[in-house]
């Protein structure tokens, strides 16, 4: 499973991005608006940093509207994927968008049957939420597993199924374990997920022992090694 962050804040995405692991970025108007920065500048910005795949989210509420504005979201970087909603104006955007070979994450599901469609419709990904079906006491894990043995089971469908709205490291998990090709993560929960007190703790405990060693540099022992041999 391949790892994006859910923000659109240059410094978060630069930290995660140093660790070496970030394979992409998603934003959505939501979290554009958060920044209170120009959209297109910040979505270049982000797909020259990640070179990655970076989702950018059209506001059009018909298909017109959405591919006029979708073509011009892909002319910003290479890297955009254009965000469309689950609506039917969006899988008619995203089949047209598609067949122009423009990748198209379709966003904002909550069934299966909905996942169906958007793979149909030849989308790139498909955007399951997690956390805000939990929210209304469904299971989001069991979305994501319906919607992966759905796609397997027909192989004219080539969408990643993209696990978003995470809202800590047990989504993580869970979207790992029920076949999620990408998870999504807010910055939050990447720093939770990495974290463990016991971790913590037996790294001070390494370090007060090795304070004991007489010699512990370990460049001056390597060096005096490779001298001596
Ligand atoms: C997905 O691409 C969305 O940006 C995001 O994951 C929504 O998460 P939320 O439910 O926490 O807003």
């Amino acid at each position: 499973m391949k790892l994006f962050i859910d923000t659109a804040n240059l410094d978060e995405i630069r930290e995660v991005h140093s660790w070496g692991i970030l394979a992409g970025v998603t934003t959505n108007p939501s979290l554009i608006a958060r920044e209170g920065r120009d959209f297109i500048q910040v979505v270049h910005e982000i797909c020259e940093l990640v070179q990655g795949p970076v989702s950018a989210e059209v506001t059009a509420q018909d298909t017109e509207g959405m591919v006029r504005e979708g073509r011009l979201l892909a002319k910003i970087h290479e890297h955009v994927v254009v965000k469309v909603p689950l609506i039917e104006a969006g899988l008619g955007a995203c089949s047209q968008l598609a067949a122009e070979g423009i990748k198209v994450n379709v966003t904002l599901c909550f069934q299966p049957s909905q996942a169906l469609l958007a793979g149909l419709a030849g989308a790139a990904y498909i955007s399951p939420f997690i956390g805000r079906i939990d929210d209304i006491s469904w299971d989001g894990s069991d979305l994501i597993g319906q919607i992966a043995a759905i796609y397997a089971g027909n192989p004219s469908i080539h969408t990643q199924v993209l696990a978003a709205s995470l809202r800590h490291p047990q989504h993580l998990v869970q979207a790992a374990l029920a076949g999620a090709d990408v998870a999504t993560c807010p910055y939050k929960v990447l720093k939770q997920a990495l974290k463990h007190p016991l971790t913590d703790i037996g790294n001070q405990r390494f370090l007060a022992d090795w304070e004991t060693v007489p010699e512990r540099d370990i460049s001056v022992l390597v060096e005096r090694w490779l001298q001596s041999r």
